[in-house]
């Protein structure tokens, strides 16, 4: 195989699986790709930090720029507008494809990153920027290019579900579910994100401007976020037969007075009636329902947050622009066809 050299940047809750993943199943992904993903290192703040995984610790350095030059991929996932931005257009004008889960850089300067991406034939992959595990971007981007979707609705903020759920479930206080939510690597660095509803903001953005072919700033989504919910609040709506769930809408509409056209995307706690689908969305899961025309509605369910769930969909972010180094185009490499182990029957017939 040749070597694909992949920089990573941060190595957080999210940046530490991702590095122990392409180390651990290096083989398998090298048979996938056609190309060894070699990690020739990884980015951090501090490289003297205790870590949770086994990063070697030849591979840690502090100077994200210099390890990004000669890199083939680079996977931004420090979070943050500064330095991120700046290390992502150096990667990209350098050739690189990069893969970032950065949502709130994504909500500001994804115009910038994508006209940048575009300029110099670059890619730019964001599957994890929405819905952690959860397959949506592509989906929205892709298999519905052809549709036309009329409306989006979900909940796209795992850290709030979790906190919600746990006011809900076990009588906690916001400060203590949040502590608990932050521990387990849900929440953002800055965690006012989550529980003011930002964070939830920039995804319906990532996601109306998606689904409805235009762009929409997450400036421009209506946004209350979860910090004026009493855990009073929960008790009551459980009483009425009701959860809440910090819900984000983006649909098409037509303003009543002009008759024009347009979107509209917000985000706020809202009422569940207990029997809705939403209602038995628990912990830090997220849940996105998608309407189209033609599809007709669709759901999409799964772990909206966390470390591992989260680097599933960076890798698969990874294998793609792999596959687009060796065959030098988009899509599924002819050649993984060829690279594919052989099972022996038995063991795809057995029954279970
Ligand atoms: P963390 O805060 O856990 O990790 C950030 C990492 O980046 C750390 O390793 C840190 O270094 C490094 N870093 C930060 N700033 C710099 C800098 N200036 N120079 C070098 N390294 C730096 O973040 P997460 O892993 O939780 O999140 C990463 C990204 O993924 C964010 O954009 C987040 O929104 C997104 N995301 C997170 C999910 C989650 O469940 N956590 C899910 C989906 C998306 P050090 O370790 O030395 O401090
Ligand atoms: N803090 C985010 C959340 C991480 O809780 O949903 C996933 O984007």
């Amino acid at each position: 195989y040749r070597n694909l050299r992949i920089a990573l940047l941060g190595a957080g809750s999210v940046g530490a699986q991702v590095a122990d993943q392409l180390l651990t199943h290096a083989d398998e992904l090298a048979a996938r790709v056609g190309a060894r993903l070699e990690l020739v290192g990884v980015a951090v703040r501090d490289v003297d930090a205790q870590r949770t995984t086994d990063i070697p610790r030849e591979l840690l350095t502090a100077d994200a720029e210099s390890l990004i030059l000669g890199s083939d991929i680079v996977v931004e996932l420090m979070g943050g507008l500064e330095p991120a931005r700046t290390l992502i257009l150096q990667a990209l004008t350098s050739g690189a494809d990069v893969i970032t889960a950065n949502k709130a850089l994504l909500a500001t300067h994804g115009p910038e990153l994508f006209e940048t991406a575009e300029q110099v034939g670059a890619q730019l992959y964001y599957e994890a920027a929405v819905g952690g595990a959860i397959p949506i971007i592509r989906p929205l981007r892709d298999s519905l290019a052809g549709d036309r979707v009329t409306r989006i609705l979900g909940i796209v903020n795992g850290t709030t579900n979790f906190i919600l759920d746990r006011m809900d479930k076990h009588g906690e206080t916001m400060e203590q579910a949040l502590a608990t939510a932050t521990e387990l690597g849900y929440a953002e660095a800055d965690p006012t994100a989550d529980i003011g509803g930002y964070d939830a903001a920039q995804k319906a953005g990532i996601l109306a401007s998606l689904a409805f072919h235009t762009l929409v700033p997450a400036e421009a989504v209506y946004r209350e976020g979860i910090t004026e919910v009493s855990l009073d609040d929960v008790r009551a709506a459980r009483k009425a037969g009701y959860v809440v769930k910090l819900l984000a809408i983006c649909e098409k509409i037509v303003d009543p007075l002009t008759l024009e056209a347009g979107v509209s995307a917000r985000v706020y706690p809202a009422l569940i009636p207990d029997e809705h689908p939403l209602a038995a969305v628990h912990g830090a899961n997220n849940a996105v329902f998608v309407e189209a025309e033609a599809a007709g509605p669709l759901m999409f369910y799964g772990a909206g947050a966390g470390g591992i769930q989260t680097a599933s969909a960076v890798l698969g972010d990874v294998v793609s622009a792999a596959r687009r180094h060796v065959v030098g185009g988009p899509g599924v490499a002819e050649s993984t066809h060829a690279n594919l182990p052989v099972l022996p029957i038995s063991a795809v017939t057995t029954r279970y």
